[in-house]
């Protein structure tokens, strides 16, 4: 009675529209590609799918040339590294991989702060648009900024729980708005190691539906068997592209790796992309470059 009541609740909400905020299902890495969103109504949370038309057009073609954030790159040229480094990447530079396969390959960072700890009773300080520390802080400063009940000193980092993927750094005159400079909206660089994949329309993959960026991306398998949506879709012609395959709105299929621990399941939500969920037993899908 209580899940009938519930499933009633979500339908009401989901008929009137009533958007409380951004669309649950991880968009982030389409708003990176430059897809641009399409609604079917204007009270929607989500887009009912993306429009990639530029992506389709790299797919049929074979130029040797990589893509970032709608700049393409000739072989040998790099990315500005001030474009990826808060991301944690440093020199990016375009390459052909193999036959028809174009992709970045970036030089190795590392962080002193991943190797060291910081000393007793100090922090490491942060800057929005760099990925390692900028100093550590020892002597405590009286401003703090105070977020979702938490307390920070100038220089760490946090993210505002109602605003969906943004990251804040605390700095003086911080007054409680999550914008510009104290705050910027994260971005997800899959293009850097996905090419190929994005092109091919494999499938983002996450841990969770709440994170922002994929985890891992997954390619279609002779053995997946693809299972038709239980419900007709409302909008039958809107199809996500997984491989060759062509899958309806909530048309789905399951894996579970061969040792049973790792589950992964994927799902046609917002086209033309699938949405995968998968556990961190699922194994890795290595980039076959
Ligand atoms: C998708 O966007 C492109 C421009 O970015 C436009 O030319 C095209 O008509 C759009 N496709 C659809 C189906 O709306
Ligand atoms: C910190 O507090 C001290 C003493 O209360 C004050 O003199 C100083 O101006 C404060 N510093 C800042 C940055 O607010
Ligand atoms: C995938 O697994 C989930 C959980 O076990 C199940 O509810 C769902 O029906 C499965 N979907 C498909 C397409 O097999």
């Amino acid at each position: 009675m209580f899940a009938l009541g519930l499933c009633f609740l979500f339908t009401v909400i989901h008929v009137q529209g009533e958007c409380s905020g951004s669309c649950n299902e991880p968009t982030l890495f389409y708003e990176n590609l430059n897809c641009k969103p399409v609604f079917a109504s204007p009270d929607d949370c989500c887009p009912s799918h993306y429009n990639c038309s530029l992506i389709e057009e790299r797919a049929n073609s074979d130029a040797e040339i990589c893509y970032f954030r709608g700049k393409t790159y000739n072989p040998g040229e790099s990315i500005n590294d001030d474009e990826i480094y808060g991301n944690c990447k440093v020199g990016c530079t375009c390459r052909k991989k193999e036959p028809g396969n174009m992709g970045f390959t970036c030089a190795v960072l590392d962080c002193p702060e991943w190797l060291h700890q910081r000393k007793p009773g100090c922090y490491f300080k942060y800057e929005l648009d760099k990925c390692c520390n900028v100093g550590e802080v020892c002597e405590p400063s009286n401003v703090t900024c105070k977020v979702d009940g938490k307390t920070y000193h100038v220089g760490q980092e946090f993210d505002p729980s109602n605003i969906k993927c943004t990251k804040c750094i605390c700095q003086n005159e911080f007054a409680g708005k999550y914008e510009a400079p104290f705050c910027k909206k994260r971005s997800c660089i899959e293009e850097v190691s996905y090419q190929k994949e994005i092109k091919n329309f494999c499938a983002p993959s996450y841990i969770s539906k709440d994170d922002c960026c994929p985890f891992s991306w997954i390619c279609p398998e002779d053995k997946d068997t693809i299972v038709a949506a239980k419900i007709q879709a409302k909008t039958p012609d809107l199809k996500c592209k997984f491989g060759q395959h062509h899958l309806g709105i909530g048309d789905a299929f399951n894996r579970t790796s061969d040792n049973g621990k790792g589950k992964l399941s994927c799902e046609c939500i917002i086209p033309p992309y699938l949405t995968c969920i998968q556990n961190y037993d699922y194994p890795t899908y290595a980039p076959e470059y």
